[in-house]
């Protein structure tokens, strides 16, 4: 059987330039160096400078993407923009970016899952590329949570940073077997009732105005790693795949106590998980692409290897993709 396929064509990411290390918060909060990297694994995180917006990570993001592609953006007919940062209340930041780019043809819309974003944002991708919709999407993750943190609250402030990545995805024949490039399967979950475990005290239609993150950490800690093994385990499952099958752990880069129990419940080492944790601390629906893009210009991927991201965050909402590079 032939089907369609959306195969990664090239990753990029951006990063501001302002990095600030875990002794800049001991000046002002009562924490330490010690205490975030044996609770978290972060060391330091980017933040965008003044002036400096969600679009305008993307953007860089999206041309490295393309660039790596070897694509021209007027070849793209979608941009994905999964964030909870946007620029403005509306339009999308995927419009901002289309501009950018200077693509004035196809459409472009944002996604908000939170954390698990970008997971979802490569879903629906999938799925427009499936139905004929598109041929070529960038998908990025951008955000810049340094806006919406509470800054003498240390249990939240000193875990999340600013950053976008970007993958270009393209339609491409599959056989419908497991050895067939691109995404081969997709699992997504949300539950309402968690939203008190995190989320941000103000919006549009609430109280008018940004807000701020809030955190039940030991809460989110409890279900991530059982809900991120689950979705792991369900999305190989419904590709006919194993985790023992699994080349690349590519996950939502929250914590890395999350990320090796995670790894461990799927009984995966620590050699198959990409980490990039402690230079870009909780980056939200950006970690993935970000550490998909460092892993892929380290040279780490080859073509046939099988990688499975997946996330979990606010909502709460988490899933998992498995693809084949
Ligand atoms: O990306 C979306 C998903 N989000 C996540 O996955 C985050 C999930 N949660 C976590 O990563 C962890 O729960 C945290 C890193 C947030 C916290 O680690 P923990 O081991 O769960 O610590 P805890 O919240 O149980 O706090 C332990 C202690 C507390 O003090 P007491 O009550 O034991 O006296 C906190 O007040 O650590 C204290 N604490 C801090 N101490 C120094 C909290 N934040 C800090 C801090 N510095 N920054």
């Amino acid at each position: 059987m032939s089907i369609i396929r959306p195969v990664i064509r090239g990753t990029g990411h951006y990063l501001p330039q302002r990095v600030v290390p875990n002794a800049e918060f001991a000046s002002t909060l009562d924490t330490s160096d010690d205490w975030i990297v044996s609770r978290s694994g972060i060391e330091r995180r980017h933040f965008a400078a003044e002036g400096e917006y969600t679009s305008d990570l993307a953007t860089h993001a999206a041309r490295a993407a393309l660039d790596n592609a070897g694509m021209d953006a007027s070849e793209i007919d979608a941009v994905i923009v999964a964030t909870s940062t946007p620029d403005y209340t509306f339009p999308a930041v995927a419009t901002q970016v289309q501009a950018g780019l200077g693509i004035t043809k196809g459409f472009a819309f944002d996604i908000q899952a939170v954390c698990a974003g970008f997971v979802f944002a490569l879903a629906n991708a999938s799925g427009l590329i499936a139905a004929g919709q598109a041929q070529r999407v960038l998908v990025i993750g951008a955000e810049t949570f340094s806006r919406i943190l509470d800054w003498t609250d240390r249990s939240t402030c000193v875990l999340f940073g600013d950053g976008a990545g970007a993958v270009v995805l393209e339609a491409q024949p599959g056989t419908g077997g497991t050895d067939d490039r691109g995404v081969l399967s997709c699992d997504l979950n949300s539950d309402g009732r968690y939203r008190d475990l995190l989320f941000v005290d103000g919006g549009v239609s609430r109280s008018g105005t940004a807000g701020v993150l809030r955190m039940q950490g030991r809460e989110v800690f409890r279900h991530a790693v059982e809900k991120l093994a689950e979705t792991a385990r369900t999305a190989l499952d419904k590709a006919g795949l194993a985790p023992e099958q699994v080349d690349w752990v590519v996950p939502h880069q929250a914590n890395l106590r999350i990320i090796r129990g995670t790894a461990q419940k799927l009984g995966l080492p620590m050699e198959k998980v990409v980490v990039t944790v402690q230079d870009h601390g909780n980056t939200s629906a950006a970690s993935i692409p970000l550490a998909l893009s460092v892993a892929n210009a380290e040279g780490r991927f080859k073509r046939g290897d099988l990688i499975l991201t997946e996330a979990i965050g606010g909502g709460l909402s988490w899933g998992a993709v498995a693809l084949r590079w």
